[in-house]
């Protein structure tokens, strides 16, 4: 069987994967178009993807031969994942590998802009700094404050559970109840507009979806403290970046840390103009440990699925259910 790998992923994935099918990959260090991608499943049986493909109906039903798509991500709202269950196709990402370390990446955040890191960093390099002073560069406290996490699933309580060590109060908003977070950290489940008004540090963890986007605009966004800081590792649309961006200049809010953007990879020049924010380039899952793991994850699950098995982290499993009534 024949796969089409839309770019270099790590080598353990890669040899996984060269022992079962004959590869056909990007090897061009840029993102594919549409069209290219189209173009590379020709004739394939498989396909490898990233988060910025877009893996809309126009991909999925150009190939007869597709039987499995295998997602080198945890999010996966760049694929239309309906189309695919109608075409019997299963899909697969990469959760719980990489939840840890976009946790990670979410707290790094949240100390580099309340302790000013990248600004403080700016000034030293630039030979501004002349000697300890009583008011360079005051930030805040992170101990002791009030935490507010939007969505609790895995990366969301992972975020939650390390900052235990700082003893904060914890507000959160879920479909559901977290009763982990309640009985290890005391967390609060509250409404948006509770866990808005009454957090010192927000941070996103829900998926991209109809619903969550633009969850965080020019509204959300004034009814935060004027020292609160928000953190987005999620994905960049969930947040009118707009707003956010006005928010930022004119000080609603005393910063926030991104590692997404609405329109990935354009960032707008007043957005990096600012001092407040700390940019990211979408790295929330990027270890060396982890990448490696989300390539041995999307092998494995191309492996199974073409031959025939239920891949272990199938998002549709539909697809299935269907098969076996019809
Ligand atoms: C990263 O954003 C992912 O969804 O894996
Ligand atoms: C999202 O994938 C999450 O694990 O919270």
């Amino acid at each position: 069987m024949k796969i089409f790998v839309t770019r270099q992923i790590p080598q353990p994935g890669l040899d996984a994967l060269k022992k079962e099918f004959t590869i056909d990959m990007n090897l061009s260090d840029r993102v594919l178009t549409k069209e290219e991608i189209i173009k590379g499943i020709k004739d394939k049986d498989g396909l490898l993807c990233l988060l910025t493909d877009p893996i809309d109906k126009d991909v999925i039903y150009a190939e007869p031969s597709l039987k499995m798509i295998a997602s080198y991500a945890v999010g996966y709202d760049n694929i239309d994942i309906a189309a695919a269950t109608k075409r019997g196709i299963p899909v697969s990402n990469t959760p719980g590998v990489l939840t840890e370390t976009t946790a990670e990446l979410a707290w790094a955040l949240l100390f580099s802009v309340t302790r000013r890191i990248v600004e403080g960093d700016t000034f030293t390099r630039t030979g501004n700094f002349k000697g300890w002073a009583p008011m360079l560069m005051l930030g805040q406290d992170v101990s002791q404050k009030t935490l507010g996490v939007i969505g609790t699933g895995r990366i969301g309580t992972a975020f939650a559970l390390k900052s235990k060590g700082f003893h904060m109060n914890v507000l959160y908003t879920d479909e559901q109840r977290n009763e982990q977070l309640e009985q290890q950290l005391g967390a609060r489940r509250v409404p948006l507009i509770t866990l808005l008004k009454e957090s010192d540090f927000i941070s996103i963890h829900v998926p991209l979806t109809k619903e969550t986007f633009h969850l965080i605009d020019e509204k959300e966004l004034r009814l935060m403290k004027k020292t609160a800081v928000l953190i987005n590792t999620a994905r960049g649309p969930i947040i009118n970046e707009k707003a956010l961006t006005r928010a930022l200049s004119e000080q609603w809010i005393f910063g926030a840390g991104l590692d997404v953007y609405e329109k990935e990879p354009e960032i707008s020049e007043e957005l990096k103009r600012l001092d407040n924010v700390v940019l990211q380039p979408h790295v929330g899952s990027g270890t060396i440990e982890t990448r490696t793991k989300m390539a041995l994850m999307a092998a494995e699950n191309m492996i199974i699925g073409l031959k025939g098995g239920i891949p272990p982290n199938c998002i549709n499993k539909e697809v299935f259910h269907k098969k076996s009534i019809t």
